[in-house]
């Protein structure tokens, strides 16, 4: 199986915790797409009705639309019933590492309004350790980018700002992205987030802890559901 047929099996087996009369968390990224299409066509079928979705992002907003779900606002409805997103890195603990596409502000703010929030991934995004895999982002305010570079700096982390196809990556809310990598991983997540977290010109940073409830992880050879049961 490629990578996108697991990152579409662990989508698929999620969307088994949506029922009809939900407000939904749309995730972000090529894992969560899956998670929208699928939300899409269960809709169609008639084996969903009412269902309420709230993007994390333009990208998700445009492709929700597309698949004919009906969106709502965090205004209208400021707790979500269940949000299925993906990840750049799972712990044993269900603590992840989120951003990698560039969305985590808004998705943090969609998870943290959550009643649950499932995280889906192919089996690649566990880790024994967060940041062996995959830098850390932090959303940046522009105008802090000298100071706040040279304050990751100062705590371990080798900030990389984030460019694509040549120019600097602006996020869905005017911001930039510091991508910080952490040689060893992250010693301490708690720590580390409360002290990025202090930092002026620091948005948000990709570390969600203690937010995912339940895991889906697909493997060439299962579907793994860590954490609370999905249903
Ligand atoms: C976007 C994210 C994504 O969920 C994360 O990067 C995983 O992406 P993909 O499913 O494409 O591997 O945090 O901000």
């Amino acid at each position: 199986m490629t990578v996108a047929h697991l990152k579409q099996a662990a989508a698929e087996k999620a969307v088994e915790a949506v029922h009809s009369g939900m407000v939904v968390g749309l995730g972000t990224g090529s894992t969560a797409v899956f998670m929208v299409r699928a939300i899409g066509q269960l809709l169609q079928d008639g084996r969903l009705q009412h269902i309420l979705g709230i993007p994390t992002s333009e990208a998700t907003a445009r492709e929700a639309e597309r698949v004919g779900i009906p969106l709502t606002t965090l205004n209208e409805h400021p707790v979500i019933d269940v949000t299925i997103d993906g990840a750049d890195e799972i712990s044993p603990q269900l603590d992840l590492i989120k951003g990698l596409g560039g969305a985590l502000l808004r998705e943090k703010i969609v998870a943290t309004a959550s009643r649950r929030m499932i995280v889906v991934g192919d089996g690649s995004k566990k880790v024994a350790r967060l940041g062996t895999r995959a830098p850390l982002p932090v959303e940046v305010i522009p105008f802090a980018q000298g100071p706040v570079q040279a304050y990751l700096a100062s705590l371990g982390a080798r900030p990389v700002l984030r460019v694509h196809n040549g120019v600097t990556f602006i996020t869905d809310e005017g911001n930039i992205i510091l991508d910080c990598h952490f040689d060893e991983g992250i010693d301490d997540p708690e720590l580390i987030g409360q002290a990025i977290r202090q930092q002026p010109g620091v948005v948000e940073h990709g570390l969600f802890l203690g937010l995912a409830e339940t895991a889906v992880v697909a493997t060439n050879d299962t579907i793994e559901v860590l954490g609370k049961r999905l249903s």
